[in-house]
């Protein structure tokens, strides 16, 4: 057990009289919260009541980090536990101002402590995200190799629960939050689709005028529908997602008079939000550490928000080790996989002594801010996109989610790599399809990208990166009707043309394919064709 366990008991809810054993709100309450360049050359500090987009001195991604106070109560999983006993209903989730219950309802805010940027409460947006679990899963876990009779598990973080689908809810719920904190009026993203959807459902409920800009011919249809469904402006952009970036950037940065405040993962209130997808691994295993946790990677946000979250909670002594992570791409987009695995690109944490970080590191609380500043190479990374430049290299996979080239998350991923002992890999097109239908024979269910996880984690331990015997957490990004045309080309063979997503990459073996079958209105040809006539 690597949890904390000192004077913390498990079991039901707690009566009125056992709430005064509860963590005080004051012994949880950071003593200042600011934004920071993570850049250790630089270092420069903001407010988190700019707006900002990147550091103003160099150009660098930006972190919150909090001074946390001294010691954090050790039993404070035990609030999570109580506040989880929330009831939906009285929680009146998508109020505005939220009450204590919707929060508490929130699987975000309920870990609101370790995300306390939002100084008063009542700027906090919620509309009940992050209420997903965590399942185990063991004929899939026999199906990529693990040994269930030996200590080794799977388990399925299934995201799709989320409002709008997909995982992007939890750092949604936490932008919405700091645009509310800034009092912006017009919110945007890029997005090839759950962002968008995510933006659209959150715009809607609160009000704020959202614009999305996709790419042609980039999205799945489900993501497409929730966006024009929910009512945002949408922009076919004629370019990829890497183009949509770098126009929304160029609008919220070099137009002011427009008054764009961007929701896409380079926001670092986002990562904020998506720390809680590991803080619920965490709860879903009774607070025990996995050995592993895998996701895949698009524009590196979630697996940065991972290494961030385990990061502080290493630092607040909440826990005393950390799991390993696996970052799966495609493998029509490799960026990270080619920086890491053929370039050396790495990161260094510039202050930590035993320069193993939250691995090795003993830094506590106060100083956990320390822990983000670092330095990579950055002409190697320049040099690398120069040359995809040259080479015309474009983004391309049938998991549309991750088709991205230039991920602006890079050095906050090569951090994660850093603190969690990490590794990349990529899987290609067909290994996405065959493992996104084999989670969904299984009974679960997801879209390709997030098939792109299972398929990693069974070719590390083809590759003996994982051992049969560990126990290995797979995050499912995204719900399995969010692109029914991979799903139904798939499964009858069909190139989906309705849609202008492309299936010519992937050939599909079909080992779990599952067509409908063609039959006459006729009883016995009917019998027949279910398996059951004479
Ligand atoms: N899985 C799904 C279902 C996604 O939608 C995304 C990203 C990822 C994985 C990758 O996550 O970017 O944090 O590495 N989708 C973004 C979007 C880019 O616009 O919806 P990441």
């Amino acid at each position: 057990m690597s949890r904390n366990t000192e004077s913390f008991s498990f079991g039901a809810g707690l009566g009125d009289s056992d709430r005064s054993l509860l963590p005080r709100q004051d012994s949880l309450t950071p003593i200042s919260t600011k934004q920071k360049c993570l850049n250790a050359q630089c270092a420069a500090e903001y407010s988190v009541n700019e707006v900002l987009a990147g550091c103003r001195t160099c150009g660098e991604l930006l972190d919150v980090v909090y001074q946390w106070p001294t010691s954090f109560p050790t039993n404070y999983w035990q609030l999570i536990e109580h506040r989880a006993l929330t009831k939906g209903a009285r929680a009146g989730a998508g109020a505005f101002p939220a009450s204590d219950s919707a929060l508490d309802f929130s699987g975000v805010w309920r870990f609101r402590d370790l995300l306390p940027f939002y100084g008063d409460p009542r700027h906090i947006v919620t509309i009940g995200e992050g209420r997903t679990n965590l399942q185990r899963a063991d004929a899939l876990a026999g199906k990529i190799g693990l040994s269930t009779n030996n200590g080794g598990h799977l388990y399925l973080q299934y995201e799709g629960f989320n409002p709008s689908g997909s995982f992007k809810d939890n750092g949604m719920a936490a932008a919405f939050t700091h645009a509310k904190m800034v009092n912006a009026g017009r919110v945007a993203c890029a997005s090839t689709g759950n962002t968008s959807a995510a933006l659209a459902v959150y715009g809607a409920l609160t009000g704020m005028k959202c614009y999305v800009f996709i790419g042609d011919g980039k999205i799945a249809y489900g993501k497409l529908s929730q966006a024009l469904e929910y009512g945002a402006t949408t922009l076919q952009i004629a370019g990829d997602f890497d183009a949509c970036l770098a126009r929304v950037r160029e609008i919220a940065e070099n137009r002011p008079e427009v008054g764009i405040y961007l929701m896409n993962s380079v926001n670092p209130f986002r990562l904020e939000g998506q720390k809680t997808i590991m803080f619920r691994v965490l709860e879903g295993l009774d607070w025990q550490i996995p050995d592993w946790i895998v996701v895949p990677g698009g524009n590196l946000g979630n697996c940065s928000a991972f290494g961030k979250a385990f990061i502080e909670l290493k630092a607040l002594g909440i826990i005393d080790r950390v799991p390993r992570l696996a970052v799966i791409q495609a493998q029509g987009s490799r960026t990270l996989d080619r920086m890491v695995n053929e370039l050396g690109v790495t990161w260094q944490a510039a202050t930590c002594g035993s320069n193993v970080c939250c691995r090795g590191c003993t830094r506590k609380a106060p100083e956990a801010q320390l822990c983000f500043s670092g330095i990579y190479d950055t002409q190697k990374v320049k040099d690398e996109y120069l040359r995809m430049n040259q080479n015309h290299e474009r983004a391309k996979t049938v998991a549309t989610a991750i088709e991205i080239n230039r991920p602006v998350n890079l050095p906050k991923a090569l951090r994660a790599l850093h603190a969690m002992n990490g590794v990349v890999r990529s899987v290609s097109d067909e290994e996405i399809v065959e493992h996104k239908a084999l989670v969904g024979r299984l009974g679960f269910g997801c879209e390709p990208a997030s098939g792109a996880s299972v398929a990693g984690a069974r070719l590390l331990i083809q590759e003996g990166v994982i051992r049969p015997d560990e126990r290995v957490a797979c995050i499912l990004t995204g719900h399995v009707l969010k692109d029914p045309d991979v799903t139904v080309g798939y499964h009858t063979g069909m190139q989906m043309k309705a849609n202008a997503v492309d299936l010519s990459s992937c050939t599909p073996t079909g080992r779990v394919s599952n067509p409908p079958i063609k039959v006459e209105d006729e009883i016995e040809s009917i019998l027949h064709a279910m398996g059951v006539g004479r």
